[in-house]
């Protein structure tokens, strides 16, 4: 493994110690997993895929809101490792791209953004999916369903940080719809199993809620 990827490794296990929303250290390691998968697969840059995967939420706008514009966690970091400054702002640019924005998603210009992308999307889904949507609302204090609640349909950019009500509208909102939103092939063969997990658990859910199973 090129030691720049051993070190992306520590900055970000230091960068989410302690962090109980789902945006942990082995989500980041499971996303740089799933991105070197996809760029062998789908024949993208590997190491810039890899890069980006691993800063890819060093800067969250929730995590991190005053280094977010700048990406200035990434982009010290790729200074110290002496990547060149073409590169910097390519992986730059794609992490820019990978957030989930509801209907105000970008849709990456670079296979290499897709893959990335792809992965991030990956792991909101099925059973991991699951696991960290149930951990994020847990910690901002969301019931985990409220029947009397709808989900919103409308979901951009301006709304899909704020507001939300019970964690299962959250899989209505945005994790029931990322199947059909994968950018590769080998992404959206992925999603498919994943998917009907979801729809599974769900149905079993609401079976066990009303008591008939
Ligand atoms: P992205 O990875 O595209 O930046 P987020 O960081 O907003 O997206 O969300 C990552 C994961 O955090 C989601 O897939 C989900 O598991 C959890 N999450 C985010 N917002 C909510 C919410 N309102 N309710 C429950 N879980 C959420
Ligand atoms: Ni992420």
């Amino acid at each position: 493994m090129p030691d720049i990827i051993d070190h992306a490794l520590a900055f970000a296990r230091e960068t989410f110690a302690g962090d109980a929303s789902g945006h942990d250290y082995w989500h980041t390691f499971r996303v740089w997993k799933l991105a070197r998968r996809l760029a062998e697969a789908e024949g993208a840059d590997i190491l810039i895929c890899e890069l980006a995967a691993l800063l890819h939420d060093v800067d969250d706008a929730k995590l991190s809101p005053e280094t977010y514009a700048g990406k200035l966690r990434a982009r010290s970091f790729l200074e110290s490792e002496s990547v060149d400054e073409a590169a910097i702002a390519r992986i730059l640019h794609i992490i820019g791209q990978v957030s989930y924005k509801g209907s105000d998603s970008e849709t990456p210009d670079s296979l290499e953004g897709m893959c990335v992308q792809d992965a991030d999307r990956l792991d909101a889904i099925g059973a991991i999916g699951i696991a960290r949507t149930f951990a994020f609302g847990g910690s901002r204090g969301r019931t985990l369903w409220d029947p009397e609640e709808k989900p919103r349909t409308e979901i951009n950019a301006r709304n899909y940080q704020t507001g939300g009500g019970c964690t299962v509208n959250h899989f209505y909102e945005k994790l029931l719809l990322l199947r059909d939103l994968m950018n590769t092939k080998t992404a959206r063969e992925i999603a498919e199993a994943r998917h009907r997990y979801m729809v599974t658990y769900l149905d079993e859910f609401f079976a066990e809620w009303q008591g008939v199973r």
